[in-house]
């Protein structure tokens, strides 16, 4: 088979990875893909943004099966696209893709199918949402309704940073015209929880769960990043709080059939967990990244299999399974992300990683052979242990070896 993996990301490097060790495989296209997927896969020169490019490629190659890592080619109709051209995509439509393209369309879903989530209102002008300030206590969350690469959050914690926020969204317009609409919802408290599902035909199948770690310092301090490390699986929840998820997966199920949705791929759920009740926090509709990079390698068997079941609308509980070992991702970063980074500067020191390490690129680039850094998210380094202490030391080790300008990464990654 020949597969094209879309993205640039860790994500989709260890999609690829995990791609890769399928017997049915021929060849793996990464579009742009990075400086980890140029060892194993043909990287091609389009954007993953350029839809008809990659429709045209597609046909051109005779893809046998596409795989979509990020959001933007998803909310702009990819899936749509290749199917009408009878090509195999893995990825929900565009009309299910709304579910992370408005945060506004999943609260109005989750209301309307009766799922727990924070109390809302949503807002389309400066001065409307500025009045709705004080219908709210505080912390309040405040949200910018479109795609913002996981930056659109804002936790205010009083009124004066509500309308900072506010000017920020609407009169700054740092969002452009993803923050024509805001939604602002009730603080929730709890530990955080990620949960991605296969969605085969609307039926949802959960993936083992991960912990992701958003902010960029030690101790959960400092602003939201997309992701800079991560461990599966994530915290264990009690009896009761699994079956409260489980009910809130059957009436996602429920809701998906009721509005005559066609929902394949995946479903990332966001869940806060507090007094034992999972409330959903927001719905991404693809891998997360970094929970792709410890899912992957605790996966058994191929992924190629699970995927074309999936498609095929008869995926069954039992065709997914996993190993005990507990995986764990760093990343190593730009010093300075998520705010400005600095690129371009030679990574060295890799080839003296231990050999059961997996090195997942987020952003690096090779020119002449060498190595360079191409994002804010450099590296994740990526270890399986039989507990979480273990695959945490062999990572720790490991990161002494990797050496760039300006290389941040948080310490305590397992630890909390
Ligand atoms: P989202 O993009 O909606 O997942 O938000 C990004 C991050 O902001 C989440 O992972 C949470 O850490 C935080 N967050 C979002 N909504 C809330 C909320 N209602 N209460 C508390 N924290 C939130
Ligand atoms: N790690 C969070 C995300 O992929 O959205």
């Amino acid at each position: 088979m020949k597969v094209l993996i879309i993205g640039n990301g860790g994500r989709e490097n260890a999609l690829a990875w995990k791609v890769s060790k399928s017997d049915k495989i021929e060849k793996i296209f990464m579009a742009k893909g990075n400086g980890g997927t140029e060892d194993f896969c043909t990287n091609i020169d389009i954007d993953p943004k350029d839809l008809d490019g990659l429709l045209d490629f597609a046909k051109k190659e005779k893809i046998d099966l596409t795989i979509v890592g990020p959001e933007d080619p998803l909310c702009a109709g990819i899936v749509d696209k290749f199917k009408e051209e009878g090509l195999k995509i893995f990825g929900p439509n565009k009309e299910c893709a709304k579910f992370e393209k408005s945060k506004e369309f999943t609260k109005k879903f989750l209301e309307k199918y009766n799922i727990p989530t924070a109390k809302y209102k949503s807002f389309k002008d400066f001065e409307g949402a500025k009045e709705g300030l004080s219908d709210f206590s505080y912390p309040l969350v405040i949200k910018a309704d479109g795609l913002c690469l996981g930056k659109g959050v804002f936790i205010c914690k009083d009124k004066n940073e509500g309308e900072q926020a506010l000017e920020k969204i609407f009169k700054d317009r740092i969002f452009g015209s993803e923050g024509d609409l805001v939604v602002m919802e009730e603080f929730l408290e709890g530990v955080e929880s990620s949960l991605l599902c296969f969605v085969s035909n609307n039926k949802l199948f959960p993936l083992e769960t991960a912990k992701d770690h958003k902010q960029i310092f030690d101790g959960n301090k400092g602003p939201n990043t997309g992701g800079v490390g991560t461990y599966s699986p994530g915290h264990k929840f009690s009896k009761k709080t699994y079956e409260e998820m489980e009910k809130i997966l059957r009436k996602i199920e429920e809701g998906f059939r009721a509005e005559n949705l066609s929902y394949y791929g995946i479903l990332f759920i966001g869940f806060m967990i507090s007094n034992e009740m999972p409330k959903v926090l927001e719905f991404n509709v693809r891998f997360g990244d970094p929970e792709t990079e410890v899912l992957m390698p605790r996966i058994k068997g191929d992924l190629v299999d699970i995927i074309e079941k999936c498609l095929d609308g008869n995926l069954k509980k039992d065709d997914i399974k996993w190993t005990d070992e507990v995986s764990l991702t760093t990343i190593l970063c730009s010093d300075g992300y998520p705010l400005s980074y600095q690129k371009g500067k030679e990574i060295k020191g890799i080839e003296k990683l231990d050999e059961d390490i997996m090195l997942f690129h987020n952003g690096t680039i090779k020119k002449d052979g060498k190595l360079y850094t191409n994002g804010g998210r450099v590296l994740s380094v990526t270890a399986l242990g039989k507990n979480l202490r273990e695959a945490r030391e062999k990572v720790y080790k490991n990161i002494e070896n990797i050496d760039f300008e300006n290389k941040y990464f948080r310490k305590d990654i397992g630890l909390i």
